[in-house]
């Protein structure tokens, strides 16, 4: 079987397993974030010398279900033996994603992170830079955390910082990678260190806790405030990252002149709006209304950023030329200009082949779909096609796509 056939489905079914833990991992952090924010301190004289800190009912699939939460543990019984952990769903979801990441983009670096038209390098410069943008990422974030995040006003300095240094990595990745690749990364670099901060904060202090209470020692309070320092990042951090992960999806998003800043302003308006959501749980216990205005900032930051990337309206000459009859000829030769490098009887890729009449004309919808409507294809223009050959493309499929000679 051909290596590439394999690698598509080890894509596949990567991507598969990542979108499940993925969604296994962020709903059990929605979930927690909202029990978090709509406790209430209990009532019942039971639950007060029981040492309960706050609860919430909820009702749900049939059932009716009562969470009590402890700030550090129930006075009235020893921690349980079987006490359920929340960290496979993090590490699964980081596992896959960068076996996804390796077999899509460092496999076939040449073609996916570099664009020459961006930054000339080797694929293997590339690489290193790719993995190294992973690791300093994590290093200089955490850095901030563990130096100023304890101080006086430390969430807002760290929060500004951490911020600059998102939109400062964003810029540089837009400046040294294929714009596809730049986004992606820019999500990977963000979840990277969202399950480092499980990996290396959250969960060691928790059995650092865990492991004092069951000695009958006093607990240092530092791990929880640690904990939840790194938690509330990895909330706001949610909806940036799987917009970065998915506006990579869509060519004229990251392959608009300023690319940095459409993703700047994708991820910003996911924060703005996580932040009513979070808020959200909270105003409702305490009876006050909900901050909508973060959410209402961030929508109105994303209808900007559509009214600033629509494409121009069509000149008159571009119009006059959309009514021309397209020859096949015409089609073909574009097509082996900018297309069949990449798609021939050698190298197929996702299957698609365009070297003979035949084929073009078999495979004219998907033409359409990758190189007019969502201009895709060439992937990162390797091949330079001209807009105006696109509407030749274009013309040719809306008049039915014939391939007669
Ligand atoms: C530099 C190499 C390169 C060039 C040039 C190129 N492609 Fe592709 N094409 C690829 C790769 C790589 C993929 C697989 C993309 C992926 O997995 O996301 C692909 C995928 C496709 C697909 C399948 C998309 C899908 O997700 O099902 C189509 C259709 C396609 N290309 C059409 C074209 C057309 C039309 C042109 C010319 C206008 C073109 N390609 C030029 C590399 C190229």
């Amino acid at each position: 079987m051909d290596l590439s056939y394999l690698i598509d489905w080890a894509n596949l079914l990567l991507r598969w397993a990542h979108v499940i833990t993925a969604v296994a991992w962020i709903g059990a952090s929605f979930y927690f974030v909202m029990l978090d924010n709509s406790l209430s301190v209990p009532t019942h004289e039971d639950l007060k010398k029981k040492g309960v800190d706050g609860e919430m009912w909820a009702v749900h699939g049939g059932g009716f279900y009562h969470s009590n939460k402890y700030m550090v543990a129930p006075k009235w019984l020893p921690l349980p033996e079987n006490l359920h952990w929340s960290y496979w769903e993090s590490y699964s979801t980081w596992l896959t994603g960068f076996g996804l990441f390796t077999v899509l983009y460092l496999f076939n670096a040449g073609t996916f992170l570099v664009d020459k038209s961006v930054h000339d390098w080797s694929p293997g410069a590339a690489i290193g830079a790719a993995l190294g943008f992973l690791a300093a990422f994590w290093l200089l974030y955490d850095a901030i955390c563990r130096t100023l995040g304890r101080r006086r006003n430390g969430d807002l300095v760290v929060g500004v910082l951490v911020f600059a240094l998102v939109v400062f990595a964003a810029w540089l990745a837009c400046q040294l990678f294929a714009g596809r690749a730049a986004f992606l990364l820019v999500g990977a670099m963000m979840a990277t260190a969202m399950s480092a901060n499980v990996f290396f904060w959250i969960i060691p202090g928790q059995r650092k806790v865990v492991a004092q209470l069951r000695a009958g020692q006093a607990v240092d309070p530092v791990h929880g405030q640690r904990g939840k320092q790194r938690s509330v990042h990895n909330t706001y951090f949610t909806l940036p990252v799987l917009i970065a992960m998915l506006s990579n999806h869509y060519g004229w998003l990251y392959q608009a002149q300023h690319n940095w800043l459409v993703l700047v302003l994708l991820m910003l308006a996911g924060a703005l709006i996580r932040h009513s959501f979070v808020s959200r749980h909270k105003a409702h216990v305490l009876g006050k209304r909900t901050p909508w205005e973060h959410a209402v900032v961030g929508t109105l930051a994303l209808g900007g950023l559509a009214f600033w990337l629509a494409p121009p309206p069509r000149s008159d000459a571009q119009l006059a030329a959309a009514r021309q009859p397209v020859a096949f000829a015409q089609v073909q030769s574009v097509i082996e200009q900018r297309c069949v490098m990449c798609h021939n009887a050698q190298l197929q890729n996702k299957n698609v082949a365009l070297h003979t009449p035949e084929l073009i004309r078999v495979n004219a919808q998907a033409v359409y779909q990758q190189a007019v409507v969502q201009k895709l294809m060439p992937l990162n223009n390797a091949t330079q096609i001209t807009d105006a050959e696109r509407d030749l493309l274009r013309r040719w499929f809306e008049s039915g796509a014939s391939a007669q000679q």
